[in-house]
């Protein structure tokens, strides 16, 4: 079925040449300010979660009403579901450039895709036929997964080339079934050597596996011509926030490995004590599938497929060069890379200011200044506390719907905190730096003020 059969949807995909801030919903939101009156929120936080592509909500609204039961119903939105369910498979295997026998497989997030594949690895002979092989930099979506398997870790070295000789060291050693590797760091966002590190891996005899949360968002990926095996992507990082996420890779471990849930329509016979696993993508999405999750994630990526790549890039590029000037520039404003030879970066910029944590920063950028971005430490703790910063940073991170005017704003917000401190008292409440008697409000329909949203865990994770 070809990939455009089944996209009802007569949005053109936004041109960010032509309409560059139209492009997300809530681009003009207004955030309150602890000293009274609002400002257009400033979103710098699309590292974490980006904003939904006005075209895919709009599509969500254009198929919502024939949403039903998707593989499981011959009436006629059930055949609807299920034919947009699978469709999406193949606009998604297109957007990555995969083989026509790699498996797309819908998931929850790049977590949930990795946990797939951690249950894959290959066995001889009742054993493990391998290591998993990753670096200390990586996000715990592609870490933690690792370790409930044979693994080995390396610490990256302080340039990229030589840390792609570590890794070669490594794997010259023997044993590795997988190198599992980041394609841009979440942290940083600066860019590894996908195709080398491909290469490396298959003159050891190894595979690849690439987690793409980040870079999926910010360039075109080519899993054929990179000669990667796996790829993982979220679609609430790629402006389709509704849900799913998905796995693309070679079909025979996926095809072995451990259904990752076990129940409907993952199988082929169940028995009363007993049960036959089916193949392909079904073996590992048990339960009802997202159907919605996996039709907005396909359409998001038939909007980035479409973008002028030239302007796109030079966007981005953009909005990161002024912050990282910007916050450069400001006494006491560290920049933070791994890398001293880095030469690619997507839209993330990590910092820290001198004498403030960053969390209280981050309460201060939104209370003051209505920048939203996150502090912490980014679910990449070994990386964190390698780069002496086991308390956390700040990161700004942006996309397709910033503006060079949020960059601004929150160099401003920066060199104003250097130069006159804090405008208002903050305290830490639940673990959290919150502006003191803070009377801002929500929208009617949500459910917290801003002074008991941090009693939610992990919020510095
Ligand atoms: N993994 C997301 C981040 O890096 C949540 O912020």
């Amino acid at each position: 079925m070809s990939v455009d059969t089944l996209a009802p949807s007569t949005l053109d995909a936004p041109s960010i040449a032509d309409r560059p801030y139209a492009a997300v919903t809530g681009a003009e939101i207004q955030a309150p300010l602890i000293h009274g009156g609002t400002v257009r929120y400033a979103n710098l936080d699309y590292g974490a979660s980006a904003p939904a592509l006005s075209v895919v909500s709009a599509y969500l609204n254009e198929i919502l009403p024939y949403y039903a039961s998707v593989h499981r119903g011959a009436g006629y939105a059930s055949q609807i579901s299920t034919s947009v369910y699978e469709n999406s498979r193949d606009i998604v295997r297109e957007f990555v450039g995969g083989r026509p026998d790699d498996l797309v497989i819908f998931t929850r997030n790049t977590t949930d895709s990795l946990n797939v594949l951690a249950g894959c690895l290959p066995r001889r002979n009742g054993e493990q036929a391998g290591d998993v092989l990753y670096l200390d930099i990586e996000h715990h979506a592609n870490l933690l997964p690792w370790q409930r398997v044979g693994h080995r870790s390396i610490v990256a070295r302080e340039t990229l080339a030589e840390t792609v000789e570590a890794i070669r060291e490594e794997l010259a050693a023997g044993g590795v079934a997988l190198l599992a590797v980041t394609g841009a760091s979440n942290v940083t966002g600066e860019i590894l050597p996908i195709a080398e590190l491909a290469a490396l891996a298959h003159e050891y005899g190894a595979r690849i596996a690439v987690d793409a949360a980040q870079l999926a968002p910010h360039r075109r990926i080519d899993i054929a011509a990179l000669d990667v095996d796996y790829l993982a992507f979220s679609g609430h990082k790629l402006y389709a926030p509704f849900g799913a996420g998905v796995l693309v890779g070679r079909p025979d471990w996926l095809n072995e490995g451990t259904p990752h849930l076990f129940g409907g329509g993952a199988v082929r016979e169940a028995r009363l004590d007993s049960v036959t696993w089916t193949t392909g993508p079904a073996r590992h999405e048990g339960g009802s599938p997202n159907v919605l999750g996996a039709a907005t994630l396909a359409k998001a990526t038939q909007v980035l497929a479409s973008l002028d790549h030239d302007e796109w890039q030079r966007h981005e590029a953009e909005i990161r060069a002024h912050l990282e000037a910007g916050l450069s520039a400001v006494e006491g404003v560290t920049v933070h890379r791994v890398f001293s030879d880095s030469a690619d970066s997507i839209g993330v910029v990590n910092f820290s200011v001198e004498g403030y944590d960053a969390g209280l920063v981050a309460a201060y950028l939104s209370a003051e200044h209505g920048v939203g971005l996150r502090d912490g430490k980014f679910c990449a703790h070994p990386l964190l506390k390698r780069l002496g910063l086991p308390a956390g940073s700040l990161r700004a991170s942006f996309g397709l719907g910033s503006r060079l005017e949020d960059a601004e704003r929150l160099i401003a917000g920066i060199r104003q905190l250097r130069e006159r401190g804090l405008g208002w008292d903050y305290v830490v409440d639940s673990g959290r730096w919150v502006p003191s008697n803070d009377t801002r409000s929500y929208p009617h329909w949500a459910p917290n003020t801003p002074g008991t949203a941090g009693a939610a865990p992990c919020t510095t994770d």
